[in-house]
C-alpha cells in the first residue's frame, strides 16, 4: 500500500493552467517513487483555483506548479 497520497486538481482553472502536464509528469517518475504514491484527482482543492494548478501531497497544498516544481515537492516530502 503506498504511503503517500498525491491529489492533482483537474478542475477547469487547473486544467487550463497545466494540470494534465502534471498528471503526465507523474507517469514519468521513477517507478520506485511512483510505487509509493497513491494518485488521485480532484475537481477543486480548497478553493485555491486562483493559484492553479494545485495539488495536495500528503495533506499539504501546493500551488502554481509545473512538473519541475512538483518533482521537487515529491522528492523532498516522500515517505
Ligand atoms: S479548480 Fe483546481 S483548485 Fe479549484
Amino acid at each position: 500500500m503506498p504511503k503517500n497520497t498525491l491529489k492533482i486538481c483537474i478542475g477547469t482553472p487547473c486544467h487550463l493552467m497545466g494540470a494534465s502536464e502534471l498528471l503526465e509528469s507523474i507517469a514519468e517518475l521513477d517507478q520506485s517513487l511512483r510505487d509509493k504514491i497513491d494518485l488521485k484527482t480532484s475537481h477543486c482543492i480548497d478553493d485555491c483555483c486562483e493559484q492553479a494548478p494545485v495539488v495536495e501531497f500528503n495533506g499539504k497544498i501546493y500551488q502554481d506548479l509545473n512538473p519541475e516544481k512538483l518533482y521537487k515537492i515529491i522528492r523532498n516530502n516522500i515517505r
